[in-house]
This record gives C-alpha cells, structure tokens and sequence, in this order.
C-alpha cells in the first residue's frame, strides 16, 4: 500500500459481502428489489408486500400477505412498561435518539427470544420490529410535540394506522386522508432497502458479531441519523428554509456552494453510488407535486427546490462531479405538507429502511461464509519507542 491513494476509506472500491437482495446501477440510475424495478413496485406494491419480497426473495401470494399483514397487526402493543420510558427522555430529545434508544430498550422484553440462529426467534422479531417501530416513531413525535399517546388502531393498515398515531387525538374521531396514505406508502417504499449503504452495512457489521435484530437496527438507526445519510431530508428542508429567510437569491447561495464557503454542501444533492439522477427523486418530485396539489398546499419550498435544481443540473461544477438530487431532495417538502415536523423526516427514512436492514440482517446471519466483520487498516503511527525509564 502506498501512501493514502491505495486506502479506500468509504469502501469505495471494496464490496464487503454478496448479496441477492438489491440491485444499483449508479451510472445508469437503475434500482431493483429482488430483480423488480424500483419505478413498478412504488407504483403498484405496498410497503407490507416489498417487505416480504426483500425479506423471502419472492413476492407474496395473497394469503401469505394476509397472513403477514395480520401477524403484523397482532403485535402493535409495546409493553405498558416501555411506554414509560418515553417520560425519562426531555421532551427536547430529537426523535431519531428516542428511536434508537427505545429499539435498544425493545430488546429487554425479548432477550429469552432473540437467538440469532433460532429461525422462529428471527421471524418473530421481524414481526414485532415491522410492528412496533412505527408505534415507537409515533411516540417520540407526540412526545416532541407534547401530545398524549394513541394505541394502535388494528382494524388500520399498516401506513393507515401509523399516520393515526401520529395525528389523532384522543378528543376526536380521525380521518385518515386517502391522499397522504398514498402518497407514504410511496414513499416507505422507495426507502426500502438500497444495498450496502452506511447504515445497512453497520446493521450487518454489528449482526456479524452475533448480536440480536433489536441492538443491529438500533446502531442502524444512529448510522442513518448522520446528515450525510438519512439525515439530509431533515437538512434539506432546513437549507431552503435558510435561503428563503435569509432573502438571498438561489444562484448567489450555488456561488457559495460552488467556493465552498463555510463547508456549505447542497444537501439532498450527489450521491456515493449515482452518478446520475437518483431514480427514488425522479418518483419522490412527481409526488410532491400530486400531494402537494392533492392536499391545496402551496409551499414556496417546494418551488425554491425545483430552482435550485434546474440552476445546478444547468451548471458544469456540478455536472462535471456527477451530482445529481438524491432520494432525500424532495422527501421533506411532502412530509412537511402531511404536518410531521422536520425532525420526524430521518424517523420517517428509518420506517422506510427497516424490512431492508432486517432482510439484509437476516441474509448476513444466514450466510454460513460470514465472518464478524473486521476491516484492515495501514498503520502510520509511531514506531515502535521505550516508556521513560522501563527497561
Ligand atoms: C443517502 O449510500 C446510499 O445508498 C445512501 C442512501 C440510501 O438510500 O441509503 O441513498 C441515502 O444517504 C443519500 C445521500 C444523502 N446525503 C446528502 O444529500 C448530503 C449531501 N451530499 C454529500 O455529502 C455527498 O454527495 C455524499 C456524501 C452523499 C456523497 O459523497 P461522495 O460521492 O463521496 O462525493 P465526495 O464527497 O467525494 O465529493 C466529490 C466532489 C467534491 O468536490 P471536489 O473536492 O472534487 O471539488 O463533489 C462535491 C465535493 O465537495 N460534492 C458536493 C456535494 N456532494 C459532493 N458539493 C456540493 N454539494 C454536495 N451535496
């Protein structure tokens, strides 16, 4: 190895495992789950349904999708104990900390039913995970937002029932409206799994050391909540909101971007595999302007976004380095359009991912070739020198 070119710091040129899971053609901006294009399964699956195709490699028939979807429903409730732990965090907590925090809590209750090479303990906790994670998620945004907890409604649907934890109250009746429950289920489709991304790799890595479902997608979690992970649609929103504010134009602010003034970064913008426009953004924009229109919301946001966009891909700076919108680009300006606050928008990107980090998880533990996870590294420290005055 010669000096720092040989080292491959973000795995760039190192494929740490195989897998039959997803496929990504970066430079032609191709997605599939298990073989299917990612453009026809938004279209016409359900988040439920990818869930099992990712999970078991095929789509299922229909009474196994009633079946699964059924099971699911019959595992919303957290124990009344775990719901108390939501009152140790400050109500200041950012939702992804709650989240991680309250899965590695999860796992306590189940610590008699979480052998890793026990297939019927596996699939159990993938039930109780696809279950109780949209619960959780729902709780740490009443907790931000001081509201009282709903119980899972089961005569809902998956995305149907998630969106009544989030906005329900317990003073009235709530509609669920056909338009957002569309539009998210589109969304936590398109979020499903993405091959060995940062936070799918570290839920492998941790699971390649024997540790359970619960403490894998909890260290997936933290690893998403970075902003250049899942974090961008979080940190896009809040960059439109500060060029909006702050009355600059949209080309001075890509002037700054293009000098780098302060680090500045075009979130929701470039990509370590695309190099070219991410297929998720293509389907996320048609759905920002469907559900924006859907729902009688104008949001200057949005038009802010479509702006920058047509300045960059128009500008060789970016062109020449490839950088084209990525899924998290338009994603927050349509959940922002549902009511969630911005910080519930990584919560979202996680409900997404999780049958992706638990297929993937599950793929690893299987793999009788896996070994615990262990990188080189080329040392360029100290040689070997004496303690003062040790022989
Ligand atoms: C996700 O891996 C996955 O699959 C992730 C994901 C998934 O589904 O799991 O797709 C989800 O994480 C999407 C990415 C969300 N992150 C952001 O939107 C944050 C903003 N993007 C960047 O931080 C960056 O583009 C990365 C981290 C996403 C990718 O970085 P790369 O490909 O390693 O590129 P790089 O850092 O080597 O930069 C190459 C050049 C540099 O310029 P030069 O030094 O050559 O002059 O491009 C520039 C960078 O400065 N650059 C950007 C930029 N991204 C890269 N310049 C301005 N704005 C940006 N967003």
């Amino acid at each position: 190895l010669t000096g720092h070119t040989a080292l491959d710091y973000g795995f760039v040129n190192t494929s740490a495992t195989k897998s039959a899971i997803t496929y990504i053609d970066g430079d032609a901006g191709i997605l599939r789950y298990r073989g299917y294009p990612i453009e026809q399964l938004a279209k016409n699956s359900s988040y439920l349904e990818v869930a099992w195709l990712l999970l078991y490699g095929e789509l299922p028939s229909a009474g196994e999708l009633t079946d699964f979807d059924e099971r699911i429903r019959r595992h919303t409730l957290l124990h009344e104990d775990l719901k108390r732990f939501f009152s140790a965090l400050p109500h200041t907590a950012h939702p992804m900390s709650v989240l991680s925090s309250a899965v590695s809590a999860l796992s306590t209750y189940y610590e008699h039913q979480s052998d890793p090479h026990n297939p019927e303990h596996v699939e159990l906790n993938n039930i109780r995970m696809l279950a109780k994670l949209p619960v959780i998620a729902a709780y740490a945004h009443k907790k931000s937002v001081g509201q009282a907890f709903l119980y899972p409604d089961n005569s809902l649907s998956f995305v149907d029932n998630f969106l009544k934890l989030n906005f329900g109250v317990l003073s009235e009746e709530y509609q669920v409206s056909p338009v957002m429950s569309r539009a998210l289920e589109r969304l936590l489709i398109l979020h499903e799994d993405h091959e060995q991304n940062a936070s799918t790799s570290t839920v492998r890595l941790v699971g390649s050391t024997g540790a359970n479902q619960f403490s894998s997608i909890s260290a997936g979690i933290n690893a998403l909540y970075g902003p250049l992970h899942g974090g961008a649609n979080e940190a896009v929103l809040a960059m439109l909101a500060r060029i909006r504010d702050s009355g600059e134009s949209v080309q001075r602010f890509v002037e700054r971007v293009k000098n780098k003034e302060d680090g500045v970064k075009l979130m929701g913008f470039g990509h370590r595999v695309y190099k070219n426009y991410d297929p998720r953004a293509k389907l996320v924009k048609e759905s920002a302007d469907e559900v924006l229109t859907e729902l009688g919301i104008q949001d200057p946001l949005l038009d802010l976004a479509k702006q920058l966009e047509e300045i960059a891909l128009g500008d060789d700076y970016f062109m020449e380095r490839k950088l084209y919108p990525n899924v998290d680009f338009y994603t927050g300006v349509i959940y922002k359009a549902m009511g969630f606050p911005t910080r519930m928008f990584t919560v979202l990107f996680a409900i997404g991912r999780l049958p992706g980090w638990l297929a993937q998880w599950r793929e690893a533990v299987n793999d009788p070739q896996t070994k615990i996870g262990r990188p080189q590294q080329l040392y360029i420290g100290a040689a070997e020198r004496n303690y003062p005055g040790a022989q």
